[in-house]
């Protein structure tokens, strides 16, 4: 299994819709794909299942020290509409996180919980060929430590200079948190998201240069309006020729972090 995470700081920089296509793609090629939702907006949740009951998230493990113990991932998960992509869904109690592990939980505890959760359901998890996990841009305890856990992080980032503030955001954060729990900082890859060739690539491009931010993945994604017409209907992507463009550069990117 490996653990493939897609974060960064910022909102609507495209996380969603990478996970989502990253997915779908791997799926196609007959992996056995886990996403696991933490943001309780739950757009990924809404937009893999028909009908949504998302009574259960990932915060029922956590819930109480018991729970961590007596609960098995196996009772979170549910199929999806896609073939060979399952899910841990998301609802609006995530929200609750921070408070719930703030209150259960030691500080030596606190950021080692997907360890633990990893540790108790090794079965579970080595079933799945990959487990994708979505993030919101506030990120909380279980966010860190699933952050920390992960094989791979994606940040996108597009033209905004939002995008790489979350970035650089982010990257303290983990360098801070995996110092103090002397792990090693996992394998950030910066991918431009939605992006138009011209002069503000070329200043981000800079940019990035300037702050050292160098593990910036070959790929690229493309601005697309149909990214917003797919949005519920993940195959059309895959099935429409005229969409080559950002096929390509999901079959460069997968090639770069599977
Ligand atoms: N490459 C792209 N080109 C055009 N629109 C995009 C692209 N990637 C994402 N979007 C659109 O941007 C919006 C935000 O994307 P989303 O994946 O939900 O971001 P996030 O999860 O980071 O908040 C959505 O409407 C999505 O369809
Ligand atoms: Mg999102």
């Amino acid at each position: 299994m490996k653990m493939i995470s897609i974060c960064n700081k910022k909102g609507v920089v495209g996380k969603t819709t990478l996970c989502k296509n990253i997915a779908y793609k791997l799926a196609l090629e007959n992996k056995k794909v886990l996403l696991i939702d933490l943001d309780p907006q739950a757009t990924i949740t809404m937009q893999v299942n028909n009908d949504v009951k998302n009574d259960k998230c990932i915060l029922d493990i956590i819930a109480s020290k018991s729970a961590v113990k007596l609960i098995k991932i196996i009772n979170l998960i549910e199929r999806t509409k896609y073939k060979n992509i399952d899910i841990i869904m998301a609802n609006e109690e995530l929200n609750k996180i921070s408070a719930t592990i703030n209150a259960t939980y030691s500080e030596k505890e606190k950021y080692l919980l997907s360890d633990i959760i990893y540790q108790n359901n090794q079965e579970i998890f080595e079933n799945y060929d990959y487990v994708l996990i979505d993030y919101p841009p506030t990120i909380n305890e279980l966010s860190v430590s699933f952050l920390m856990l992960s094989d791979v992080i994606i940040v996108p980032i597009n033209e905004g200079l939002n995008s790489i503030k979350g970035l650089m955001d982010l990257q303290n954060t983990l360098n801070h948190f995996c110092r103090e729990k002397q792990k090693n900082i996992p394998n950030i890859k910066i991918l431009l998201n939605g992006i138009k060739e011209g002069k503000n690539l070329k200043q981000i491009l800079n940019l990035l240069n300037e702050k050292k931010l160098n593990n910036l993945s070959k790929s690229k994604i493309s601005y697309s309006e149909t990214f917003k017409t797919i949005e519920n209907n993940l195959n059309s992507i895959w099935t429409n020729p005229y969409y080559w463009r950002q096929k390509q550069a999901y079959e460069e990117l997968i090639a770069e972090i599977i």
